[in-house]
């Protein structure tokens, strides 16, 4: 496994498992089969509802808790600093951990700084080893990273393809925020898996559009954490470690980016007030469960 380090000197894997979408009676078959394909890196979140079950897959392993690399988001009905403070302590609990490797800030929305108060001081009593953010762009990252205390350590954004965050990463690299991609394949939109340009280099190297895609990712520093609930796809996705990307294959790399999400754009006011309608309802109603879209 190669490994990225964190401003604070905290190692993550490059590498890792993502379980969004999936669901809880799958959860735990899925994080064990990772862990058997050799992932020591998950990535859930509260909004996920699968915390549980990667916690119990963790425990039944029998592998090292320091071993694994535990990532989880707060979601922004926990935002402000008491909410946030309490919702890291029962993600823990449901993790069945005592301390938590990176804990991100899901969304920019609402009292985020409230919320990066409580993470700032949950990682100086040693709860959490490293502290982030997540969907933050330029804007918001350069004022978080400006007048936070503490400089967030991570921001996981859509990164792929046909959406490559160039201009992104420029503002993560100068403020020393290390980037993760979420999303690392696009989800598959717009027939990522299939492009020409993926196939053709793939055939190069005898790796599959996937492999070539986190290849490229890691080329370029990127963490990535690909999710699939199938055992053959987990393996064939963390075989990416044998081969490395020409300096012309990496170009023709480049030249996919489209510029633009594949998924929705957190500046449409449209998106920015169905979040607020989620928050606004979750609090009239705790068990309501709204249909996730892709965050
Ligand atoms: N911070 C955020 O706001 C945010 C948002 C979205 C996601 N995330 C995180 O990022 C992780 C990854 O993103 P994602 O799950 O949205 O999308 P993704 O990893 O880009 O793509 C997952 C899709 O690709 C398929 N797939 C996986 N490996 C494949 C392969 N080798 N060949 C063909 N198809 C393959 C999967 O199908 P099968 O499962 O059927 O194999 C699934 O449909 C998530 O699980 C989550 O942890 C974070």
């Amino acid at each position: 496994m190669e490994y990225v380090t964190l401003s604070n000197g905290v190692q993550m894997p490059i590498l890792g498992y993502g379980v969004y979408q999936v669901t809880k009676d799958e959860c735990q078959r899925c994080v064990l089969d990772a862990l058997k394909a050799g992932y020591r890196s998950l990535d859930t979140a509260q909004s996920y509802y699968n915390e549980e079950e990667v916690g119990s897959a963790v425990r039944k392993s029998g592998i090292s808790r320091k071993e694994i690399f535990l990532t989880s988001k707060v979601w922004i009905e926990h935002y402000g600093y008491e909410e946030c403070r309490k919702s890291v302590e029962e993600s823990m609990e449901k993790l069945q951990t005592d301390y938590i490797d990176l804990m991100l800030l899901h969304q920019p929305f609402s009292d985020y700084y409230g919320a990066w108060r409580a993470l700032e001081e949950l990682y100086e009593a040693g709860k959490l080893r490293a502290i982030g953010i997540s969907n933050f762009y330029p804007d918001r990252l350069i004022d978080l990273a400006s007048f936070a205390r503490i400089r967030p350590m991570v921001n996981q954004v859509e990164t792929h393809p046909y959406n490559q965050q160039v201009l992104a990463k420029e503002y993560m690299d100068k403020y020393g925020v290390q980037i993760e991609a979420w999303a690392p394949f696009g989800e598959g939109r717009g027939g990522l898996f299939e492009d020409p340009a993926l196939l053709e280099i793939g055939a190069k190297y005898q790796k599959t559009a996937a492999q070539v895609m986190l290849r490229w990712h890691i080329e370029r520093g990127v963490a990535v954490i690909p999710k699939s609930t199938h055992y053959e796809r987990m393996v064939e996705n963390f075989n990416v470690f044998d081969f490395s990307l020409s300096a012309e294959d990496m170009e023709k790399m480049a030249g996919l980016d489209k510029k633009e999400s594949s998924f929705f754009s957190h500046y449409d006011p449209a998106m920015v007030e169905w979040f607020v309608q989620i928050v606004e309802e979750r609090k009239t109603n705790h068990d309501s469960r709204k249909e996730h879209k892709n965050w």
